[in-house]
């Protein structure tokens, strides 16, 4: 079975072609993405109507491309995938439409799937040797800082997750502030290589909580009073480069602690033994130092896909060949959901 999957969550739009049975774990015959970062970079965050627009546009450039690159043509394809939920309803909205137009066109079954649940199979994906599920699911990105229990592919129940920001979200805030590029997680990482990060010591929330929970808003906030001091919140301030090194530094470890540390007592919670990372953040050199170092002591099996599993694309979406070998096909008007599944003891 061919499989053409489509991913436009947020800001990337993606294309794949994979190649299943829906027993093994797909081969991934091609993906592609167009980023949209170069048109977002100005406002220091995707804007959701600049993001449905270029997804328009690269839609089908994409799928084009895919379909090229892996060597097949449409004809040839079996089964539609696209990623319905959660995301941006106007970029969630143009994918579907493409997925749906394509079915319908080629006589061939849709499949929806979450985008979440895409994010974790990557790591399948990238290992298809080795078994991922039972896991813990951590997926860390600019939209999504979640945890799942993960039985199978097809079986995560949302555990928790922020209620602010996501991380990666407070990455890009904090970069923002301190007057570094966007997307600020890479930039937060290189200045942090020359900071002290016990230069402050901001607060790691929700650490000794029960709660599988998070929040980025009050370390966030902190950096900027760290920065301007409490009374004067008004007008840009420019860090000297050594303040803004130690910022980031200590601003990084804080959000590392407090992942590393909710991804362990979510796998103490649960028994499991084995841990799925996904999304941008999981890029960060001192989260996987950490992280690696943390589950390694607790005899702990991780999985953090290559970069291109790990950020937006539509391989991902690949989660799609099982749900259509378990007969779970979407109608031609299942719609998109902007919002996670939600734990259900967590409000906001
Ligand atoms: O998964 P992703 O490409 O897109 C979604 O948000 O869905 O993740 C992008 C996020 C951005 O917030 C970016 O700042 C963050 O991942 N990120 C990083 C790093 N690289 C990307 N955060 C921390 N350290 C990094 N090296
Ligand atoms: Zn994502």
């Amino acid at each position: 079975m061919i499989l053409l999957a489509i991913e436009s969550t947020c800001d990337e739009t993606g294309a794949a072609v994979l190649e299943g049975d829906g027993a093994g774990v797909p081969r991934v015959r091609s993906s592609v993405v167009s980023s949209q970062i170069g048109l977002h970079r100005r406002f220091g965050g995707v804007v959701p109507e600049i993001a449905s627009r270029a997804h328009v546009r690269q839609v089908v450039p994409m799928i084009d491309e895919a379909l090229k690159q892996a060597g097949v043509e449409l004809k040839d394809v079996g089964a539609i995938a696209v990623a319905i939920r959660p995301g941006l309803v106007g970029a969630l909205v143009v994918g579907l439409t493409a997925a749906k137009s394509l079915a319908l066109a080629l006589d061939v079954p849709l499949v929806a799937v979450d985008h979440l649940e895409g994010h974790l199979y990557a790591c399948q994906l990238a290992h298809p040797d080795r078994e991922v599920y039972p896991c813990v699911g951590l997926v860390v990105s600019g939209g999504h800082s979640s945890l799942y229990a993960c039985r199978g592919p097809l079986d995560c129940e949302p555990l928790g997750g922020t209620i602010d920001d996501a991380a990666g979200e407070a990455f890009d805030k904090v970069a923002s502030l301190l007057g570094l590029g966007y997307p600020g997680g890479p930039e937060i990482e290189k200045a942090a290589r020359s900071g002290n990060p016990k230069a402050y010591a901001f607060p790691r929330t929700f650490l000794r909580d029960p709660r599988l929970a998070f929040s980025f808003s009050g370390l966030k906030t902190a950096v900027l009073y760290a920065l301007r001091g409490p009374n004067e919140v008004r007008g840009a301030v420019q860090p000297t480069p050594q303040q803004a090194a130690d910022l980031a530094a200590s601003f990084q470890e804080a959000v590392v602690d407090v992942l590393v540390a909710k991804a362990r007592q979510a796998l103490e919670r649960t028994g499991m033994t084995r841990l799925g990372v996904g999304g941008g953040v999981a890029a960060n050199g001192r989260f996987r130092e950490k992280l690696l170092a943390a589950m390694d002591a607790m005899g702990v099996e991780t999985f953090i896909p290559p970069l291109s599993l790990c950020t937006d694309n539509a391989a991902m979406a690949g989660v799609a060949l099982l749900k259509l070998a378990a007969g779970q096909v979407a109608d031609l008007d299942v719609d998109v959901a902007a919002g996670l599944v939600r734990p259900k003891q967590q409000k906001g």
